[in-house]
């Protein structure tokens, strides 16, 4: 069982400092503040991510006959949003913090227990504001504390900004005891507004002379890929020789305006999804389902997130979205809770029953065999890519003692990424920069893997302080050119370099000539 409470916030800040300072996560406009719930990712962030998508894109479409990709747009049509539900429904609902301005996702608030202060305005002098207020104060707090917060949110309609707050008279106070309510901000204890429908889509103008207010100028930037593979799908059909049961995968873009972006890229607002649109006849929804589920957790463990770390939550009636007869989340424990990585959905005919209906053109299915005509049904996986990067980076980071052949002990941060997803595959050394020839062959061999991989090559610094800054970045192999490569030792090791595994830290020498198979078949 999920203990969803257990956080570990020291852990993740960090996470999130070797984040930056080894280049795998940026804030994105960070030199101008920063732009909220937007990430950049850096060097060995931008590999990271190519490697996760790479492999899910092998997995689901290369290595598979019945499943095929597609590139959509990010711009999307309105028609397209209206039919799919999203432009008059996909919102949260959210209110704002009457003292502070924040605003706060109303299904997220905690419910809380404690007296109400409430007031219906406040005057000083021959001003006077009529407005209802309230605080709330939890057990044990001084009824002072309610008084000053009100007179900090009544002070702003003061037309003397730098009057003091002490000089506002509350008029009207009253007390009622709450239990269970959710109508104040849980940081400050002000009275919140009534909640309002947020939708969370990025609407944009499309084309350079739009007025403003036409319709057909509206698009938006899409908050899943999943729409372009719905109405996509007869084009697909038509022009492939795929049959049911079949899936589109696309791995691509999505915006959605968050509420409160938080956990580092958990939520944002611009964010990669891996989608996979498998169509399938009606019967057979519920078992694909099923087998979906098992594939998408096998998945996350071929990518090193150990099946311990994973749950999987059957989403209750009443829970799942409408159109879902099946949702299974899967979810990973990250330093701040378990949270979703995926959802595995069973869509029904849903979304291509409403395309048929709005656009008036036919979206179903002739089986050939069976002579039968129907629309199909889809199970829908569809996974976070940042937030599959996160819990891989959550998941490698490590912190060992070491202690040397004289007793000294050290800390090896070490991330223990697999090996197919590490951002750098082998580190090339030559143990001495000065001397010419170890420097040739390390360039060499450099040279060698590089079309096959992303290889680094250093020449400074102690050997042992080169191998700590590639275990702090997770990089799987060091190898090392020194005198026994040259020969200087003897005929037996020349042409052989050390290869030192970075979880073991043991090494083994191999022939330059077999590196590039080495290292291939454990970075598969
Ligand atoms: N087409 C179905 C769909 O979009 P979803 O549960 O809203 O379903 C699927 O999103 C996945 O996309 C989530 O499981 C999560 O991994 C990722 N995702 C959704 N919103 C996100 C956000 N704001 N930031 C990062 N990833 C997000």
């Amino acid at each position: 069982m999920a203990d969803k409470e257990h956080t570990d916030p020291e852990r993740m800040e960090k996470i999130v400092s070797l984040c930056k300072r080894r280049g795998f996560i940026f804030q994105s406009a960070e030199l101008y503040g920063g732009l909220n719930g937007c990430w950049d990712y850096g060097p060995l962030g931008a590999e990271l991510k190519k490697n996760l998508k790479a492999y899910w894109w092998r997995k689901n479409v290369q290595e598979r006959d019945d499943i095929v990709g597609l590139d959509g747009s990010v711009l999307t049509h309105q028609a397209v949003l209206t039919a799919s539900g999203h432009v008059g429904g996909f919102s949260d609902p959210m209110c704002d913090c009457l003292l502070s301005k924040a605003r706060l996702r109303a299904d997220q608030i905690p419910a809380q227990c404690g007296t109400a202060y409430r007031y219906t305005g406040a005057k000083e002098g021959d001003w006077a504001v009529e407005r209802e207020f309230a605080v709330l104060l939890k057990e044990g707090q001084n009824e002072n504390k309610a008084r000053k917060t009100a007179r900090q949110y009544y002070a702003q309609f003061h037309s003397n900004k730098s009057l003091s707050p002490k000089a506002i008279e509350l008029v009207g106070e009253t007390t009622t005891e709450e239990t269970g309510t959710t109508s104040f901000n849980p940081e400050n204890g002000s009275l919140l507004t009534e909640p309002r429908e947020f939708n969370l889509m990025f609407k944009t103008q499309v084309g350079a002379s739009s007025a403003e207010d036409d319709p057909n100028a509206v698009a938006y930037l899409r908050p899943e890929t999943a729409q372009s593979i719905f109405t996509q799908y007869k084009n697909v059909l038509d022009s492939t020789r795929v049959r049911i049961p079949f899936g589109i995968a696309q791995i691509g873009k999505a915006y959605r305006n968050e509420i409160n972006p938080r956990n580092f890229t958990f939520r944002s607002r611009e964010f990669e999804q891996m989608e996979i649109e498998f169509f399938c006849h009606p019967d057979d929804g519920m078992a694909l389902t099923d087998e979906w589920l098992e594939r998408r957790l096998k998945f996350y463990e071929e990518i090193g997130l150990p099946r311990t770390k994973l749950h999987v939550l059957d989403v209750p009636d009443g829970e799942r979205a409408h159109y879902s007869k099946k949702t299974y989340d899967i979810e990973f424990d990250f330093p701040f809770g378990c949270q979703e990585l995926e959802g595995v959905a069973y869509r029904t005919d849903y979304d291509l029953s409403k395309h048929q209906e709005h656009s008036g053109r036919p979206l179903e299915y002739f089986d050939e065999e069976t002579k039968e005509k129907f629309i199909p049904h889809v199970v829908e996986p569809s996974a976070g890519c940042d937030r599959t990067a996160l819990a891989l980076i959550c998941e490698a980071y490590d912190e060992e003692e070491l202690t040397d052949a004289k007793g000294k002990t050290e800390t090896r941060v070490v991330m223990h990424f697999h090996p197919r997803i590490a951002p750098i595959k082998a580190a090339i050394f030559p143990l001495l920069k000065k001397n010419a020839e170890q420097v040739r062959i390390a360039k060499e061999i450099q040279a060698s893997l590089q079309p096959f991989m992303t290889v680094f090559y250093d020449e400074t610094g102690a050997v042992g302080r080169r191998y700590r800054r590639q275990d702090e970045i997770g990089t799987p192999f060091c190898i090392t050119v020194d005198f026994d490569t040259l020969g200087e030792n003897g005929d037996a090791l020349k042409d052989t370099v050390t290869v030192r595994e970075r979880d073991s830290m043991e090494q083994e020498r191999i022939k330059i000539s077999d590196l590039l198979n080495y290292i291939a078949e454990r970075v598969r």
